[in-house]
């Protein structure tokens, strides 16, 4: 008897649990980086953080190497609620609306901490809220540190860059710099980037530190470009669709607990850059710096033509102290 009591204790104690175990759920975050790179380890300590805040409830699985598809693909697929969360460039949402390619302008930041400075400034905070004209809840802002330049030829100045096909993100910025440049600006993918300048099918790419390292870019670079001249923002977003499907409670603690991940990153940056850049010094390739003078009138042309298309590019002139 008192076995049969024990044993009906023990079925009421696990018919208790059942209703808990049902709500978890598993979500997915989707982003273009390969797992080494900072946005994927950034979205894996999340996302254990967020396993063990919520008790199991919200579990968010991380989908690398653009794995569910390109960044239009995910676009789209968050706008319908097939996708939970994504970490994304911001090349959908400037093919969308020109005011997030301001965020590009060439030398609007001189380093990581500026980017930082803009990141979480007023007009950026304010894109961010706008997210939600493209059915996305916008998270917080992280980045991909400044854009550098790897080139398979041998560059001493900006006359070597004429002509050669450089790889860009398919984003209308980064299209307008580089045929100003009077190169031929060649949009790509993230993860086609290795096979197309392997087998010589780009000249070049714009690129960060981090991934000409890790993605093994330098094993096939002439020259890597010390040019930091712009930034790289990435938009940390929910489907706008999903989020009010996750409990308040659990939807509060992602609130709570993602931007100390994004600020980490910003602030990470600066060290991931100087650590990058020293090893691929210490590779036989050549390495020169390159600043806003060595671009020629690329870049007054470049902010002359974007000046008609965002009006927010002026604010953002302003609160990085360069007007
Ligand atoms: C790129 O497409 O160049 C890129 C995208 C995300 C992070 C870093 C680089």
């Amino acid at each position: 008897m008192i076995y049969l009591k024990k044993a009906l204790g023990a079925l009421a104690i696990a018919a208790a649990l059942i209703p808990a175990a049902a709500s978890a759920k598993d979500y997915r975050l989707g982003l273009i980086t390969p797992p080494p790179h900072q946005w994927t380890k950034t979205a894996q300590a999340f996302s254990d953080v967020i396993a063990e805040k919520t008790d199991g409830r919200v579990k968010i699985l991380i989908f690398p190497s653009g794995q569910l598809g390109n960044e239009s693909q995910m676009l789209q697929q968050m706008q319908t609620g097939a996708l939970d969360f994504a970490f994304l460039t911001v090349g959908e949402m400037v093919n969308r609306r020109a005011d997030y390619g301001a965020l590009l302008a060439p030398y609007l930041v001189k380093d990581s901490a500026g980017a930082k400075a803009i990141l979480t400034g007023p007009t950026a905070q304010g894109l961010l809220a706008d997210l939600k004209s493209l059915g996305l809840v916008g998270l917080g802002w992280g980045m991909a540190g400044l854009r550098q330049v790897v080139m398979a030829n041998d560059v001493s100045t900006v006359d070597d860059l004429k002509g050669r096909k450089v790889r860009i993100i398919p984003i209308q910025t980064e299209r307008d710099f580089w045929t100003m440049v009077g190169a031929a600006p060649t949009p790509m993918p993230l993860p086609a980037v290795y096979d197309a300048f392997a087998n010589g099918q780009v000249d070049g790419m714009q690129i960060d530190f981090e991934g000409t390292w890790n993605s093994r870019y330098v094993d096939h670079a002439g020259t890597i470009i010390e040019s930091s001249h712009m930034m790289l923002p990435m938009a940390a977003v929910a489907s706008a669709r999903v989020w009010p499907t996750i409990s308040e409670e659990d939807r509060k603690t992602i609130e709570a607990e993602l931007p100390g991940f994004l600020e980490k990153m910003l602030d990470n940056y600066e060290q991931i850059e100087a650590e990058y850049l020293e090893k691929l010094k210490g590779t036989d390739v050549k390495v020169i710096k390159a600043d806003r003078e060595w671009f020629g009138p690329a870049v007054d042309q470049w902010y002359e033509e974007w000046h008609k298309k965002s009006p927010l590019l002026e604010k953002l002139e302003a609160e990085a102290g360069n007007l």
